[in-house]
């Protein structure tokens, strides 16, 4: 760009940050919106959730006809995924191509498709490397149909990974590479996207740097930590978001391809199911990531605009949480649309919420919980067992939201849990007679006994669901 009108585009950067954000304001960030809950909102009203916060851009994790179809017309850009147990079938070309053609070209223009992503983190060390033979020639063949289908030049296709990619022997990011393990698929990887045009999609994950080692140094997660480290050159890291960033970008320069462009497919931080795990310390990472993006300062590396999405929209009830309780908190909004601490896309830190989901439904305002006037008392813990295994406890561990509640209401927690899972089925508020169902909030400071939405129209039965049918059948036959 040429220096005047490098300077134009900085004014007109400054009078955008002056003004307050507003309804229809490009938003630059992005958001993940994930479907593993068990009560999904309505995409209709999700969307119009999204334009209201101006957010113009999303990712989805497959191509679910249902958002995707709320997303016609929007103008939202929008990044698709196939999940990776469909990986292997993408190594057939013709899967390819139909894919291509029911969940892309079906769509023509309504729908502003700019990525496909191919697999979510499929070299994730915890898959043991079952998904390594099948994502390469995946890409390949779905940017083959994608270009076949005369859409190749905007429509890229990519391979959002994990940070566990690269690593750098002494934590310093200019001796980043490649995993030794995968150097050789990354190298031919990378030179791939390089040579059509598409970008390297990662993520990263302050949050986990902290809970996966008790050595980490906390401050060293946010972006006003007064904590540094330095690197070779005279550089010096203030946060350890652009210092994994720029352990990939001098991976990438060791592989060959100093240039490609690098988007950050995820970045958040959860607010319950760990002690790190909160609303204030989620703000304090929001707050200073957004702040950075909107100065387009990028990293010491990279100096420069960042392309980055947020994980995620929603707390999602039905993710493993075999990485930890935190996974089903990862939302800036609750399950049922409410933002749950203000959060300034645009990086200027206005004390604002953002605009809620629209039109939200709830299921009656009733709670399952414990029947202390119960005699046999000695089913308990197989009735607790059953609840936290197919509900949600996750929030009741230490230093989560409901970890101060006494023992009555600890198990009104998990059985309240279950039955707004299921619908609140009356069934479901059984548990050998030790619940009742009660229309008095059960709720305490801080610690939400939520009340489920209606589960959005046409997509689970009224009622109960096949699903929730068995699940009540198995509680009756094995509690
Ligand atoms: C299109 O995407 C949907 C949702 O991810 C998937 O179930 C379907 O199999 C895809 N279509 C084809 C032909 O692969
Ligand atoms: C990976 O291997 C470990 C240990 O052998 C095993 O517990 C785990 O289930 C495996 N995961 C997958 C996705 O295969
Ligand atoms: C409440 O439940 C959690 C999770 O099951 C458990 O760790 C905690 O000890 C319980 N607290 C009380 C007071 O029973
Ligand atoms: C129950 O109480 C909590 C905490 O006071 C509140 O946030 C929640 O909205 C209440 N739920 C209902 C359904 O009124």
């Amino acid at each position: 760009m040429a220096p005047l009108l490098r300077l134009l585009a900085g004014a007109a950067a400054l009078l955008l940050a002056a003004s307050p954000a507003m309804a229809g304001d490009h938003v630059e960030v992005g958001v993940n919106w994930g479907s593993q809950l068990s009560h999904p909102l309505l995409p209709t009203s999700v969307v119009k959730m999204l334009k209201a916060n101006g957010i113009s851009r999303v990712k989805l994790f497959d191509a679910d006809p249902w958002p995707v179809g709320a997303l016609l017309d929007s103008g939202i850009e929008v990044m698709l995924g196939i999940p990776n147990d469909m990986l292997e079938m993408m190594n057939s070309y013709g899967n390819a191509k139909d894919w291509v053609s029911e969940n892309v070209t079906a769509y023509g223009d309504k729908l502003k498709l700019k990525y496909v992503a191919v697999g979510n983190e499929p070299f994730l060390k915890a898959y043991n490397g079952s998904f390594m033979r099948t994502t390469f020639p995946a890409l390949k063949n779905i940017q083959k149909a994608l270009n076949e289908a005369g859409v190749g030049d905007k429509v890229k296709a990519v391979v959002p990974l994990n940070a566990d990619v690269y690593v750098s022997p002494d934590d310093k990011p200019s001796s980043g590479s490649f995993r030794p393990d995968i150097n050789d698929l990354m190298t031919d990887m990378v030179k791939f996207l390089h040579d059509h045009g598409a970008p390297f999609v990662v993520n990263i994950y302050p949050f986990l740097s902290l809970y996966q080692s008790d050595d980490f140094p906390f401050e060293f997660a946010f972006f006003d930590g007064g904590r540094n480290i330095q690197d070779k050159g005279g550089i010096s890291y203030s946060n350890v978001f652009d210092a994994n960033y720029d352990t990939l970008v001098n991976a990438l320069e060791k592989a060959g391809v100093p240039n490609l462009k690098v988007i950050v497919g995820e970045a958040g931080w959860p607010t319950d199911g760990n002690k790190n795990a909160n609303l204030k310390l989620a703000r304090r990472f929001y707050d200073g990531l957004l702040e950075k993006l909107s100065k387009n300062e990028g990293t010491p590396v990279r100096p420069g605009k960042m392309e980055v999405y947020l994980f995620g929209l929603f707390d999602e009830d039905m993710k493993s949480i075999a990485p930890g309780n935190f996974e089903r908190h990862w939302g800036i909004f609750t399950y049922d649309g409410k933002p749950k601490f203000p959060i300034d896309l645009t990086g200027q830190r206005h004390d604002k919420l953002l605009s809620p989901v629209p039109d939200v439904e709830y299921l009656p305002h009733q709670w399952c919980v414990f029947d202390d006037g119960a005699k046999d008392k000695s089913k308990l813990p197989g009735n607790i067992q059953y609840a936290c295994a197919s509900g949600d406890c996750t929030a009741l561990g230490y230093g989560c939201s409901c970890n101060g509640l006494d023992e009555k209401s600890n198990i009104s927690y998990a059985f309240n849990m279950y039955f707004q899972m299921q619908d609140q089925d009356v069934r479901a508020c059984d548990f050998d007679g030790l619940a009742k169902i009660s229309d008095k909030n059960a709720s305490t400071r801080g610690c939400l006994f939520p009340i489920q939405v209606l589960s959005a129209g046409g997509r689970a039965a009224p009622g109960l669901g096949w699903a929730a049918a068995l699940l009540a059948v198995a509680v009756m036959l094995f509690v």
